[in-house]
């Protein structure tokens, strides 16, 4: 198998992420594009940082000019973050010739269309999934997936340390101090924690997504930005009786009259779905003209889906550049290159394993709850938790019962043995229950 070798910015969080993901998952990522990625090289400051992250063939540098000028890396991936020195670094990479990678969102907000001509002039790619929205594929969705839309505006919950505080204030009733601590130690907030608080991050990226919906130039000195610092407690409590929620939504919108970039403190009502995505999460709705609205959700920030972010530009890169040969290497029509499609098999509904919600009618006597519960501990099927409800009918009582995950064909089993005991009336209503966590 070729291989494509690429040269790391930055091993902190996010460059870390991405090794481990470049590692973890390299069979998979053949798989999807015929060609083995090899971190080459990596400027960090830190050069015991390979070792940790099982980089043991990467030559590790202090001085980020190495890579960007190495002969042998032909994707550079700038994992620095701020302005400078990533935009000299970037820049100097594209007058090499290298493809680029970047989560850098202030640099690509500020700077992104002197970088954009620069690469354009040389003909090389720049790619910037994870600066928005970190694990959400949503600059793809946007650029490419409603490419046949006009697109009417987008709103999204873009920064995540904002969310979390926001979110703390209104479930247990914290103060902004308090909640802002935590986010830094959990690890969430930016170097300088006033870009989240005061909407510089959200703004950054907002104007990244107001360029790629409408079509205009990066300008992020037009975008009205107002933080979340100044919300209260109170603001919080009032909302809510309301029937709002407080999000610090970033709004991009297309008028008559120009286009409205703004980022401020927002009134949600608490029915829509976006009111209610909590804590660090992020999510982007997109109103289009074709498609409607679209709601995006996903973890903002963090090592790992940011890192998804990352590896999944460096194979658009390797695909659009033919780096993979042929063109049916290209963007696989299955998604996976032909000898990696795989003939695992579909299981069968019986060899399916979730948890259930069971509902039955019993005869409302001594022992009947003693038959049920033993036939369930037969099959092996525990009871996480089980409800009597008034009996609608004196003599008969509604059992309602969640179990823990076990096979389906085990549960085919009870419910045929339940539904066979003289004080059962009727059917057993099965619902399968899914975490969806
Ligand atoms: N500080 C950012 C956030 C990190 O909290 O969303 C991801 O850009």
């Amino acid at each position: 198998m070729q291989i494509v070798k690429v040269g790391l910015l930055g091993l902190g969080t996010v460059g870390g992420g991405t090794a481990t993901v470049l590692l973890d998952n390299a069979e998979e990522i053949a798989r999807r594009t015929g060609r083995k990625i090899v971190v080459d090289m990596a400027a960090t400051l830190d050069p015991g940082r390979t070792r940790e992250l099982g980089l043991t063939q990467t030559r590790v540098t202090t001085n980020a000019q190495e890579v960007v000028s190495d002969k042998a890396c032909q994707i550079v991936i700038e994992l620095i973050g701020g302005y400078e020195p990533a935009r000299t670094l970037v820049l100097q990479a594209v007058a090499n010739g290298k493809h680029i990678v970047t989560a850098n969102k202030a640099l690509i907000a500020t700077h992104g269309q002197e970088i954009f001509e620069a690469a354009q002039k040389k003909g090389v790619i720049v790619a910037y999934e994870a600066a928005v929205a970190g694990g959400i594929p949503i600059i793809k969705a946007i650029r490419e997936g409603l490419s046949a839309n006009r697109i009417q505006w987008v709103a999204g919950i873009i920064n995540g340390t904002g969310n979390f505080i926001l979110t703390e204030m209104r479930d247990k009733g914290r103060s902004f101090d308090d909640a802002l601590k935590e986010a830094q130690a959990l690890g969430y907030a930016e170097a300088d924690p006033a870009f989240d608080v005061e909407g510089t991050d959200a703004a950054h990226k907002l104007t990244i997504l107001a360029a790629i919906s409408f079509g205009i130039p990066l300008q992020f000195e037009a975008c009205y930005t107002e933080g979340i610092s100044k919300v209260q407690q109170e603001d919080v409590a009032h909302a809510e009786e309301l029937g709002y929620r407080i999000k610090h939504l970033g709004v991009a919108r297309r008028t008559d009259n120009g286009i409205e970039m703004r980022v401020h403190p927002t009134l949600i009502p608490e029915k829509r779905l976006i009111a209610n995505v909590n804590g660090v999460m992020n999510a982007v709705l997109v109103m289009a003209e074709a498609a409607g609205p679209t709601l995006y959700y996903g973890a903002g920030a963090g090592a790992k889906p940011t890192a998804s972010a990352v590896v999944a530009d460096i194979i658009d890169v390797i695909r659009k550049l033919n780096m993979a040969s042929s063109l049916a290497n290209r963007i696989p029509i299955s998604g996976f290159q032909g000898d990696g499609v795989s003939d695992i098999p579909v299981l069968p509904m019986a060899e399916i394993e979730t948890s259930y919600y069971l509902r039955m009618l019993a005869a409302d006597r001594a022992g009947v709850m003693a038959d049920v519960t033993a036939i369930l501990g037969e099959s092996g099927i525990s009871i996480e938790a089980m409800i009597q409800k008034d009996p609608a009918d004196e003599r008969q009582a509604k059992i309602i019962m969640l179990t823990h995950r076990v096979k389906e064909q085990q549960m085919n089993q009870a419910i045929k043995e339940i539904e066979a005991l003289g004080s059962i009336s009727g059917e057993v209503t099965r619902i399968r229950m899914e975490p969806l966590a």
